[in-house]
């Protein structure tokens, strides 16, 4: 490689020698669900990409705090105090999970998107934002919500070097400015490849700006220092972490989050309230995360995040890298004995992924492919523009005629694909479901669906009246 990618890439070459561990305990792994064909067949979640099942271990954790749920920093019982201390080891748990610096600060969300949405909301105005046409929305979108934000939209590159190159550019180009960021995946929700972030960070910094990491995809599969990386912030999901209870995580640098407006304004972002002699309202903001975090938090998603955190850590994530490369290779090695297969890729066959792989099928629609493999495997993966939708587009090089609603495919069964298809895996993913999976595509390719299907409301099922 050109460029040294991230310290994800290094975890990978390090993953080559580690000991390979066995998959994690995950619910749901012994659910059965119905074929079309008849029977059942044990579920294989090679979705996780969009939401991951919660770990064995988070959920026995979250089921042995429930009984002590009590409010948090708004109570003076027991419980509540309890939870108040847990609510809070979380947050430390958190940073320590991502290699937080002296100073920064972990603050609680919903989502990724609510985080990003959050940074957004707190850049100092006439921010310049600098953002690869390649991002997942969440990182694409919240920067235009801001009137005083100029927003310039970098185009794809085709080499981790090219990524690096491009964005120095238009730094340059771009100067001078007061404050500028820079928002950057750290691997992709679509290809899975990994994005040089500490070279990127490294650039952003020597023209001035910041750096925002996406680790939603990334924070899963590898290990994410901040520090290490050197970006300036750090955002993640629960649910995408295998702890699915609603709670999300934007973490690093306090001087804009403290700075601006609180997020929500409310109780718990509030020190003290008081009216005026004018008939107005005083407010005493906090100036910790708290500020943003109005309301009553989310302590069980936060509790449920802090546990997936020790998990992965005590599970050794040196271990889980390993294993999972060997399933990205087996899926791999899998689809390229399949000439009607092309697997999508912006950096090139060889670079650097995590378990996500998004392939279409020549003559499939890619609706009516996931359709099968659900209903005669068992199979659930996701197909469609994965909330990227400039991204697929260029890598499908299909023009904008391609379906315009997150989550919404379109197509009949053997129209031209406009979609693709992803599978993805991980910690948690036995070696049977990504074998499974690459027979099924070897089989439906070979020997075509066993049953019909139809397209209602834009998704492509089973024609149960066949
Ligand atoms: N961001 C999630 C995905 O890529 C929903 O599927």
């Amino acid at each position: 490689m050109p460029v040294s990618a991230t310290a994800a890439t290094t975890a990978t070459d390090a993953a080559t020698d580690a000991a390979v561990c066995a998959p994690l305990p995950v619910l749901g792994r012994d659910v059965l669900v119905p074929l079309v064909t008849g029977g059942e067949v044990e579920y294989a979640a090679l979705d996780i990409a969009a939401s991951a099942p919660a770990l064995q271990r988070v959920w026995d954790d979250v089921a042995a705090y429930a009984p002590y749920y009590g409010s948090v920093h708004r109570g003076a019982g027991y419980l509540s105090q309890l939870s108040t201390d847990l609510f809070e080891n979380s947050r430390a748990a958190v940073a320590g999970f991502l290699g937080c610096r002296e100073g920064d600060q972990v603050v609680f969300t919903r989502s990724t998107t609510d985080s990003l949405n959050l940074l957004a909301a707190v850049l100092p105005a006439d921010t310049r934002v600098f953002v690869f046409e390649t991002e997942h929305h969440a990182s694409l979108l919240p920067w235009e919500q801001r009137a005083d934000v100029e927003v310039t939209y970098l185009d794809a590159p085709r080499t981790p070097r090219q990524a690096v190159d491009t964005l120095e550019r238009a730094l340059a180009e771009r100067e001078p400015y007061r404050n500028a960021l820079v928002c950057v995946t750290g691997a992709s929700n679509v290809t899975g490849e990994l994005w040089p972030v500490r070279e990127l960070a490294a650039a952003a910094h020597a023209h001035g700006a910041r750096i925002v990491l996406d680790a939603a995809q990334l924070a899963p599969h590898h290990p994410v220092d901040i520090a290490e990386l050197d970006v300036d912030w750090a955002a993640f999901s629960g649910h995408k972490l295998y702890a699915p209870f609603g709670a999300g995580v934007l973490a690093g640098r306090a001087d804009w989050l403290q700075a601006a407006e609180p997020y929500l304004a409310g109780g718990g972002a509030s020190r003290t309230v008081a009216r005026r002699a004018d008939g107005g309202v005083d407010v005493d903001w906090h100036t910790t995360a708290a500020r943003h975090e109005a309301g009553s938090p989310n302590v069980i998603g936060v509790y449920a995040i802090a546990a997936a955190c020790k998990a992965l850590t005590e599970a050794g994530f040196e271990s889980l890298v390993a294993r999972e490369q060997r399933l990205v290779e087996r899926v791999r090695a899998g689809l390229a004995e399949v000439p009607e297969v092309t697997v999508l890729s912006l950096f090139g066959d060889d670079a650097p992924r995590v378990g996500v792989l998004s392939f279409v099928v020549e003559g499939w629609n890619s609706s009516h492919f996931a359709a099968a493999l659900s209903a005669e495997y068992g199979i659930g993966v996701r197909d469609g523009l994965f909330c990227a939708h400039p991204l697929v587009r260029t890598l499908l090089g299909a023009a904008s005629e391609a379906p315009g609603a997150c989550g919404a495919p379109e197509g009949a069964p053997g129209e031209r694909s406009l979609n693709a298809i992803r599978v993805s895996f991980g910690a948690g993913t036995p070696d049977e479901h990504v074998d499974r999976f690459v027979q099924a595509v070897k089989e439906l390719v070979t020997q075509g669906a066993r049953w019909s299907y139809r397209t209602e409301d834009g998704r492509c099922v089973p024609d149960t009246a066949a």
